[in-house]
């Protein structure tokens, strides 16, 4: 079996290594060529595997971490996911802080993956005891023989990306491309893939999404932190409440924002006209494709790789339940793609 290509040792031999899908009905009328990195291919269905991986084994490498240790992390819920896979094979225990904003979906699905879940109030400031990453620091302080990824402030999260997907969408475009567009939260995917793009090239533009209700964009615009920018929205992933160290500013070109409703129906419009069936922070990423090609952004020669985070799947309970849309206010018919459920007696 040892020479069969498509036979593992585990399941983490798979993280890595997604593909890039054209983008044919969506952008049929927008300038330039248009690749998503569909990162749902993970065997954890989202990015966050890379670097689930990278700094579980590089604690490993500086021996930090041996079998039966505790993995701690905040997280809104992919990364947790891929740390809880992660930690299975390996054997480690895992204790994840979810903001109380993560879907049912997500954080069931954590409990179904063995971890301990704390799940903690999502309205309240970075620093109060409550908040996912208070909650996940005193959980480290009080395990003994615990590390905290610390994904927003661990230059780990940057170099995940910087070794793998900056290198695979290089070879991918085979040096072609000449914008990304990635969703900002931690900002290691869009920081590493910028940075090893931008040392292939220089002129590549690296574009960030952000939310509004985040600091991200006026922070990089201004470099103050004004939390007069700082409400409550939807999106989960995107966007942020304090400045992290995992996003590397002066690799990002500029910033665009996008609605929580514009982005759902974005997310919906990618599943029913490319049939890639995606989570919100990709209809947020399009959302921006789609602001960003109305200020003539692009040009036809241009080759636009746009990251799709993770998995619809995780979101049946919100973007993808009318009920959800509906309370939100997001609802309207006319943009609901023709499909019913009929129940035969
Ligand atoms: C669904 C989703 N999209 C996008 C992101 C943003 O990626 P990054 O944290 O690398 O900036 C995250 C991160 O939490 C996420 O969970």
């Amino acid at each position: 079996m040892k020479n069969n290509k498509n036979v593992f040792d585990n399941v983490l031999q798979l993280i890595g290594n997604t593909p890039l899908i054209k983008l044919n009905r969506m952008t049929a009328n927008f300038d330039g060529d248009f690749y998503a990195k569909v990162e749902a291919f993970n065997p954890g269905h989202s990015s966050k595997d890379r670097i689930a991986l990278h700094i579980i084994e590089e604690a490993e490498r500086q021996g930090i971490l041996s079998p039966g240790d505790t993995i701690i992390e905040t997280t809104s819920g992919n990364t947790g996911f891929s740390i809880a896979m992660v930690s299975i094979i390996k054997g480690y225990e895992c204790i994840l802080a979810v903001s109380s904003k993560s879907s049912a979906d997500k954080i069931d699905m954590l409990k179904s993956m063995g971890a301990k879940v704390y799940v903690c109030p999502a309205h309240v400031k970075a620093d109060d005891p409550r908040s996912y990453y208070e909650v996940a620091k005193r959980l480290h302080e009080e395990n003994k023989g615990s590390i905290y990824i610390n994904q927003y402030f661990n230059q780990l999260n940057i170099d995940a990306h910087y070794n793998s997907t900056g290198p695979e969408i290089w070879e991918q475009t085979e040096g072609e491309i000449t914008h990304l567009i990635a969703c900002s939260g931690t900002g290691g995917t869009i920081s590493g893939i910028s940075k090893y793009l931008k040392e292939q090239n220089p002129n590549v533009k690296v574009i960030g999404v952000d939310a509004y209700g985040s600091v991200l964009q006026k922070y990089h615009e201004t470099r103050e932190f004004d939390d007069k920018e700082i409400y409550p929205y939807r999106i989960e992933g995107l966007g942020k409440n304090l400045i992290p160290t995992a996003t590397d500013f002066d690799a990002i070109d500029k910033f665009v924002k996008v609605t929580d409703e514009e982005s759902a129906h974005t997310a919906r419009e990618i599943s029913n006209t490319e049939g890639l069936f995606v989570g919100y922070t990709s209809g947020a990423a399009m959302q921006a494709i789609k602001q960003l090609q109305e200020e003539g952004e692009f040009k036809a020669s241009d080759k636009i790789v746009v990251i799709f985070p993770d998995h619809g799947s995780r979101y049946m309970s919100k973007v993808y339940n009318d009920k959800w849309m509906e309370d939100q206010g997001f609802f309207d018919s006319s943009r609901l793609v023709q499909s019913s459920i009929e129940y035969v007696k």
